[in-house]
C-alpha cells in the first residue's frame, strides 16, 4: 500500500499524458475552440448527453461522488451516483440522452457488472425512444467490464495489489476531471463559462499535481507519523468535509476502516451537526478536510464546534494564515490549489494516515481481515 501511495505522482503523470493532447496550446486566443483532451469518444456523445448516471462500489463510488460534483459544477450536467448493489434493485428512472458510467478499478466487481446488465437490459427494452451511452472506467483493459460496455476509459495506474485502493482512486479522479472539463469546454453551458485564460490555468494546475503530491509525501510523512502514534489506540474517528471534500471524507473514513479497523465515519460538515456530533468526546478525534475556498469558513465553524465538544482536531488544509489554523491540534498542510482540484491533494494525507496507524497497530495493511480486493460474488 505504501509503495502504491508513493506511485501516485507517476500515475497522475501517466494518466494525464494519456488524455491531454501534447500539442495543445493554452496560450492561444483560440484555446477554447480545440479541446485539450483526446478521449476517442464520439462527438455525438458529448453533444447529446443530458444526464449522467454513475454506478460503482467502495472507493470507486467515492471517486464517482467527487466526479458528480465536477460534472454538475463544471459542466452543468445533472449527475446521479448510486451504489451498484442498490442500483440492481432500485435503478434510476430511464431517461433519454443518458450517459451511464460504470466505474470499477478491477473491472470484475460482481455488483457493478450486475448493474451494467440491468441498465443494458432496461435500455434495450426501451430502444429507439431513449438514446443512451454506456461507458466504463477501469484499470483493467481486458476485463468483464470492458466487454460489457460500449466505450472504455482506462486509468493507467498499473496493477494495484494493496486491498485498500489508493493509486487507482487518484487515477479515476484524473479521468473524471478531464471528462468533466471536456464537457465544460465543448458546451460552455455553466453559469460562468470558462475563459481561454481559465482553461489554460486549469491545465497548468493539472500538470502541477504530480509535484504537489510528491511534496505532500515528502514533507508531511513525519507529522503523520506523530499523529498516527497519538491516535493509534482510538476506537472511533470522524472525518468531515464540505462540498467537493465531502466525498474525500467518505473515502478517508473508508481507508481507516479497511486498514486500521477503527470505526471511522465520513460526514458532510453541515450534516454532521444534525446528530452525529453527539458521538464526540476526548476519545473521538475529528479530521476536518478544510482546503481554502467557498466552504472553508463553514468548515472551520464545524471544526470549532467539534473541538468545543472535547474532540481532538486534525486539520488537512492549505490555509497558511496561523490564526485560521489555530483551532487545529494538528494541521497537515497541503499545497495551495483551486478548491475544485483539492481532492487530488487532500486524499493523500488520509491514505498515509490510515497506512501509518495500521502499521502502528501491527496489522497486515495489504491484506486486511474480512475483505478482498475484488468482490466477484
Ligand atoms: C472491494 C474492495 C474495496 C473496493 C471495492 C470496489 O469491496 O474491498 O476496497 O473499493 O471492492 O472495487 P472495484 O474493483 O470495483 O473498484
Amino acid at each position: 500500500m505504501l509503495k502504491e501511495i508513493y506511485e501516485q505522482p507517476e500515475v497522475v503523470r501517466r494518466c494525464l499524458a494519456a488524455y491531454l493532447k501534447p500539442d495543445w496550446d493554452g496560450n492561444q486566443e483560440t484555446a477554447l475552440q480545440s479541446s485539450p483532451f483526446n478521449f476517442m469518444l464520439p462527438d455525438a456523445l458529448f453533444a447529446s448527453v443530458a444526464e449522467i448516471q454513475i454506478v460503482a462500489c467502495g472507493t470507486s463510488r467515492h471517486a464517482s461522488l467527487v466526479a458528480q460534483y465536477w460534472l454538475e459544477q463544471l459542466a452543468g450536467i445533472p449527475t446521479r451516483v448510486r451504489s451498484a448493489s442498490e442500483f440492481v434493485s432500485a435503478p434510476f428512472p430511464l431517461t433519454a440522452n443518458t450517459l451511464t458510467i460504470a466505474v470499477t478499478q478491477s473491472g470484475e466487481t460482481a455488483d457493478t457488472l450486475a448493474a451494467i446488465a440491468v441498465a443494458t437490459t432496461r435500455r434495450s427494452q426501451a430502444e429507439g425512444s431513449l438514446p443512451s451511452w454506456l461507458l466504463g472506467i477501469t484499470n483493467q483493459p481486458e476485463s468483464s467490464l470492458t466487454k460489457a460496455v460500449d466505450y472504455t476509459l482506462l486509468t493507467f495506474a498499473g496493477t494495484e495489489i494493496g486491498v485498500a485502493a489508493t493509486k487507482t482512486f487518484i487515477a479515476q479522479l484524473v479521468v473524471f476531471y478531464c471528462l468533466a472539463l471536456e464537457f465544460a469546454v465543448r458546451r460552455q453551458v455553466s453559469a460562468q463559462p470558462l475563459s481561454a485564460q481559465q482553461l489554460g490555468d486549469t491545465i497548468a494546475a493539472l500538470r502541477s499535481l504530480p509535484d504537489q503530491i510528491e511534496a505532500i509525501l515528502k514533507q508531511q510523512r513525519e507529522l503523520i507519523q506523530v499523529i498516527a502514534q497519538t491516535f493509534a489506540d482510538v476506537n472511533d474517528c470522524i472525518v468531515i468535509g464540505r462540498g467537493i471534500s465531502r466525498a474525500i471524507a467518505l473515502e478517508g473514513a473508508l481507508k481507516l476502516k479497511e486498514t486500521t479497523y477503527i470505526h471511522a465515519e465520513g460526514y458532510a460538515g453541515g450534516e454532521f451537526m444534525h446528530g452525529p456530533i453527539a458521538l464526540l468526546d476526548a476519545k473521538v478525534p475529528v479530521i476536518a478536510i478544510a482546503p481554502a475556498g467557498s466552504v472553508y469558513a463553514s468548515m472551520l465553524t464545524n471544526a470549532q464546534k467539534a473541538k468545543s465538544n472535547g474532540a481532538p482536531l486534525i486539520g488537512i488544509t492549505n490555509v497558511t494564515e496561523p490564526s485560521d489554523r489555530a483551532e487545529f491540534d494538528h494541521s497537515i498542510t497541503v499545497p495551495a490549489i483551486d478548491e475544485l482540484l483539492s481532492p487530488f491533494l487532500t486524499v493523500v494525507p488520509l491514505q498515509l494516515l490510515a497506512y501509518t496507524i495500521a502499521v502502528q497497530r501491527g496489522l497486515d495493511v495489504d491484506r486486511p481481515r474480512n475483505i478482498t480486493k475484488t468482490l466477484t460474488s
